[in-house]
């Protein structure tokens, strides 16, 4: 299938948001947070973002629908679809923590085909479509040739709502501290995966993740040579509220490890 969009002029629309977001990220008041839940933050900087977003990939491919983060925009069943985090890692940016992302996927039909995700504060856009591999800026992305769990830099997110188990994710936790060689929580999900795809870090999980956490990313990881499947080793990872991306060196040690202490 051939895009229907332009890559660079995705690339353009993400970094024009991302100039927006960067300059309400650098005047942020924290007066501003709003609370969609427990611990689920928002503000105007993610619905202006959002807004704008919207308008400019509106423009790039008009018979597009779109699902996004912050619905300024009515989800509708489209040939194309937009999955749009405006800012990924709101609390890392109402904290003044530059590792937040703008990210933006498309699907046709239920696959993905092209992604950015952009964290301004360091100017890095990861982008990828299908079949073309993955791009940090200028440069093709490789996920890293890292063998060993024990050689491995893990990442992964705390579910914000209620934890079924709290015992049984802790147990989990402490697994990765022993086993790995080192165990983050970055806070957005989207630079987790593009920090898989770039070989920064050799695994990422989380359970509970929504399509526009992940859509981008989880492209971006592909392409770049990684392995993107959820708890049970399958596809469902869009829309299933579990990812696992990681070499696939280490995919499968990762995996077992998650997998004795989720149902
Ligand atoms: C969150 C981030 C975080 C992840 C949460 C997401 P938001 O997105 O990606 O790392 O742990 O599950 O909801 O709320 O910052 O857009
Ligand atoms: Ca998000």
């Amino acid at each position: 299938m051939k895009l229907p969009v332009e890559l660079p002029s995705l690339v353009e629309i993400a970094l024009e948001a991302g100039e927006y977001a960067q300059h309400e990220f650098l005047n942020f008041d924290r007066a501003a947070i709003e609370h969609k839940g427990k611990n689920d933050l928002v503000s105007y900087a993610d619905k202006e973002t959002e807004k704008l977003l919207v308008k400019n990939l509106r423009k790039l491919l008009p018979r597009a629908g779109f699902i996004t983060e912050e619905g300024t925009v009515k989800a509708e069943e489209k040939e194309f679809r937009w999955v749009i985090d405006p800012i990924d890692g709101t609390t890392n940016f109402v904290h003044g923590i530059p590792l937040y992302a703008i990210s933006v996927g498309l699907m046709h039909h239920e696959e993905l085909v092209a992604g950015v995700v952009y964290n301004p504060p360091l100017k890095e856009c990861f982008y990828a479509s299908k079949g073309k591999g993955a791009f940090l800026n200028d440069d093709p992305l490789r996920v890293s040739a890292v063998k060993k769990l024990e050689d491995s830099l893990v990442i992964t997110g705390f579910p914000y709502g209620k934890i079924k188990s709290q015992e049984q994710y802790l147990k989990l936790l402490g697994q990765f501290i022993n086993d790995s060689q080192g165990f983050r929580r970055l806070g957005s999900a989207a630079i987790d995966l593009v920090y898989v795809a770039a070989g920064r870090s050799e695994a990422f999980f989380e359970g509970g993740l929504s399509a526009w956490d992940l859509a981008a990313g989880a492209l971006i990881v592909k392409e770049a040579g990684g392995m993107v499947t959820d708890f049970k080793g399958g596809d469902n990872y869009i829309f299933g509220k579990e990812l696992l991306a990681a070499n696939p060196y280490v995919h499968k040690a990762v995996l077992e490890l998650v997998q004795q202490y989720v149902d």
